[in-house]
This record gives C-alpha cells, structure tokens and sequence, in this order.
C-alpha cells in the first residue's frame, strides 16, 4: 500500500500569480484537496480529476480529521489555506489532531507545510510600504481568544509603537471589536496616524481605503479585510502608506532630541551602545530635567537611565547626576543608616500617575516579613520587598542626594531622599549620604572622587 502524505498549503492572498511554486506544484500532487469553500472555488481551476471535499467555515477540526483519516488510506492530501497557512490557519490545528491520534514526525505519514504570502504582507503591498519597520499582528476574533488578552495586547502594542495589522477586524456579529481597538489605540496614537483598510486583496472585490486611526471604526470592513495602523512615523505621501526603515527622522541622533522636521534617511546612532552618551548628553544640555522626566523622554525605564548616570565620566558626564548601585543589601542599608540621613522624602508613583511625597524619618522604619512598612501617624507605606531587584544611590549637586528602589524589569518601586529645610540640606545627613556614597565606591573598587 502506498504511504499518505499531509500538505498543508497556504495559497496566498487568492490571485494565482501571488501562488507559490511549490504551492501550486503540491496541489497537482494531490489526490484529495481539502478545504473552506470559498478556498476550494479560489483554486478551482487546478482542481480537476482530484477528490474535492468541501467543509464549512466551523468545520476546522473536522478539516484536518478527514486529512489525517485520508493520509492514512494512502492519500496524498491537501489541506488549503488562503494566505499562510501558519498564520492564524490550518496548521495549527491540524498538528494538535495528529498530535493526539498519536502520529509523530517520524510516522510514515509525512506532513509538509508550504508556506504562503500572508494577509498582512498581502494588502501591504497594495498599500506603499507600512511594514518596514517592527510590526505585529493581532487578531479581533473573540471567539477562541477572551476579550481582555486581545485588550492587552492592543494596548501593548500601541504603547511600544509597533506597526500593527488587525486579522479578523470585524464580521457579521462581530462589531464592537473594532470600535474598541480604536479607542485602546487612541489612547496611544495620535488621531491622525495613517490607516490603511484592505479588503478581499489580490481578489475580485478588492478595495483599499486609506484613512486616520480616529476615522477607522466607521469605514467599510467586513471578514474579508485587513486592517493596517502605522507607527508614529508612518507618513501618507501621494496615496503610498509607508513606514521608515529608521526613526533617524525621529530623534536627532547625537543628543536624542526629538526633531521638529522629518528628516528620512539618517543612520540611527541611538542603538544599544549609542543611547546612553545620547542621554548622557541630554542631560548634560537640559540640567533641569528630572530623572524621571529624562526616562520618560528616552521611553526607557529609570534604572537603565541610572545605569547610563552611572557610566559617565569625566569627559562624559551625566550633567550634575551621579549614580552607583547599591552593593550592600538595601533592606540591611535603610535598617543601619535611615537614622542617620535625617529628615528623608519618599516618592511612591502608583501606574495610573497620581505621585505620593512622603516626609518621614529614618524611625518610620518597620521590617515585618517580606514586608518593609514605613508608618507614622500620617501616613502607613507598605512596600513587598520581594519586588524590589536593585537599589542606586543617584544624586545631582545640591538638588538631590537619593537612593532609588527598583523592580526587575527597571521600574521604580520608590525612592528615598534627603529633604531639604528652609532651602538647606542637613549639613549632618548630607555628610553621611557622602559617607554611604565612598563606602560604596569602595566596595566596587571605584577610585576616590
Ligand atoms: C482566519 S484569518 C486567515 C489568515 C491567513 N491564513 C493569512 O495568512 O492571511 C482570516 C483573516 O485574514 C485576513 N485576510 C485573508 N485574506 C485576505 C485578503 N485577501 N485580503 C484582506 N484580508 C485578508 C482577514 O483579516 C481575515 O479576517
């Protein structure tokens, strides 16, 4: 008896001529073709003398079940898909079938996967160029994926600045979904960002809508469209969406400032070893800028821009910014030495924004468990010591002498200073941070200042 054989074909958008080679090949190969119906009539001319089983829009499992049952009678078998078939398609599934009927990759029954051109890259090509930069997909369809995991990945996305491309924006049924991905996007896009509405792309009813992002949920898109939303350097320039490859139009690319004019074309100096002189210089030419108000500026979290603080030098400097991390245990620190820095501010973010100024002193201190409680009669502060992953000491010439609590991923948890009164730093506490401060040169090695 001969062996069966599984291919599972993406055919791209639905034009012939955007077919892979080895696509149409792998169906003429085939004894059965399996597929969605309108799949089936979008491939109905390379069909003849071949057994044609058509299954409705729900029948996915039901696809790959008969695929597996036909392979294993000896069958070559192809199971179609309209763009990539990895890419929200049949593959997938039909791998987690085998998978518990108990084939393995080294069964007799060989599957190969052909890959096609998929929706995104599909309808960008009709569009300009959207996708030259990072970009993700995200599907609208709820009925696999719940609501709030597709909310925080449009939110995500949005805020990283992503290029993004919406597979399944809207059906019949399904309406709000769009409507929702607007205003989630909007929160981080501006209105204008470009949009690009491609339906039934490479396909008899094609049609392309460009638009803004605040005028998208109410334009014409149906099953069959894909949804591409730009980046913030995303330009429309005579009907062509396109994307830069850099954001060297962005940022300047020697002090990070972000220019008022496009200007396409220059190289990136921003990169991972570049940035950090970038902000070094940012600070050195705007001393006003708070820590935070330059982490903002540069989107990267506190502790990387402390870690940038930390590698100045002398030729290099951070403006009036200093750092160092914190070699010894920052709970045993506070415990030891909060007595000794006097009159202390704490500064607590919450995510929403709102900033809390503590004024308290080093007896407002209480370890209890994981727990490091900072309390007095005004206030109660409860910090989980477990998501604090590191601690600096930062400090900028008579503005701040501070130790800044982090968690892993670099956030702030909180931070502590000195306070100043009527204008002054405590001569005292001052010297004593001073002290902290050689103590820790020391114990990395660091030279005196
Ligand atoms: C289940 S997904 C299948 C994706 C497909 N495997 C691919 O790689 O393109 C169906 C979605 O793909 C998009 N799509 C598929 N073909 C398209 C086309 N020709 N034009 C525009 N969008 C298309 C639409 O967003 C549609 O809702």
């Amino acid at each position: 008896m001969s062996i069966g054989k599984i291919l599972l074909i993406g055919f791209g958008p639905g034009a012939k001529q955007h077919m892979s080679l080895r696509a149409v090949e792998a169906i003429s190969e085939a004894d059965v073709v399996i597929g969605y119906s309108t799949y089936i009539n979008l491939v109905a001319d390379q069909l003849e003398g071949k057994e044609v089983v058509r299954k409705g829009m729900t029948e996915e499992l039901d696809r790959s079940i008969e695929a597996y049952q036909q392979a294993k009678k000896g069958k070559t078998v192809a199971l179609i898909s309209s763009g990539d078939i990895g890419v929200y398609g049949m593959a997938g599934p039909t791998y987690e079938v085998l998978l518990q009927s108990g084939w393995r990759p080294d069964d007799e029954i060989e599957v190969e996967v052909i890959p096609g051109s998929t929706a995104l890259s599909a309808c960008a090509s009709l569009v300009g160029a959207p996708l030259t930069h990072d970009f993700c997909s995200i599907s609208l369809s709820d009925l696999l994926t719940p609501w709030p995991v597709i909310a925080a990945r449009l939110n995500a996305v949005a805020k990283s600045d992503f290029v993004v491309a919406l597979y399944n924006p809207k059906s019949g049924r399904r309406t709000g979904q769009i409507v929702e991905a607007q205003r989630i996007l909007l929160q981080h896009r501006k209105p204008e960002t470009p949009v690009a509405i491609v339906k039934s792309a490479y396909r008899e009813k094609q049609n392309i809508q460009m638009v803004r992002l605040d005028e998208m949920a109410n334009c014409n898109i149906g099953m069959l469209t894909t949804v591409l939303i730009g980046n913030s350097s995303t330009f429309i320039e005579h009907g062509l969406m396109i994307t830069p490859r850099g954001y060297a139009n962005k940022y300047n690319p020697l002090t990070g400032e972000v220019n008022s004019e496009e200007r396409r074309g220059r190289s990136l100096t921003m990169g991972l070893d570049g940035w950090q002189a970038c902000a070094r210089q940012y600070m050195q030419e705007n001393p006003k800028k708070s820590l935070r108000e330059v982490s903002n500026y540069f989107a990267m979290p506190l502790a990387q821009l402390i870690t940038a603080i930390a590698a100045a030098s002398a030729d290099d400097p951070a403006g009036e910014f200093k750092a160092i991390a914190l070699s010894t245990d920052p709970l045993t620190l506070i415990q030891k030495e909060s007595a000794a820095l006097g009159a202390i501010r704490a500064v607590v973010r919450s995510e929403a924004g709102a900033v809390s100024e503590l004024m308290l002193n080093g007896a407002n201190f209480k370890q209890r468990g994981e727990w490091l409680n900072i309390e007095n009669e005004h206030f109660h502060l409860h910090i989980h010591w477990q998501k604090v992953a590191g601690a600096w000491m930062v400090q900028q010439h008579d503005r701040l002498y501070s130790i800044h609590f982090v968690d892993a991923v670099g956030d702030s948890v909180f931070n502590l200073s000195l306070r100043k009164t009527a204008a002054r730093f405590d001569k005292q506490a001052l010297a004593h941070y001073q002290q902290l401060w050689q103590q820790q040169r020391e114990l990395v090695g660091v030279a005196d200042e």
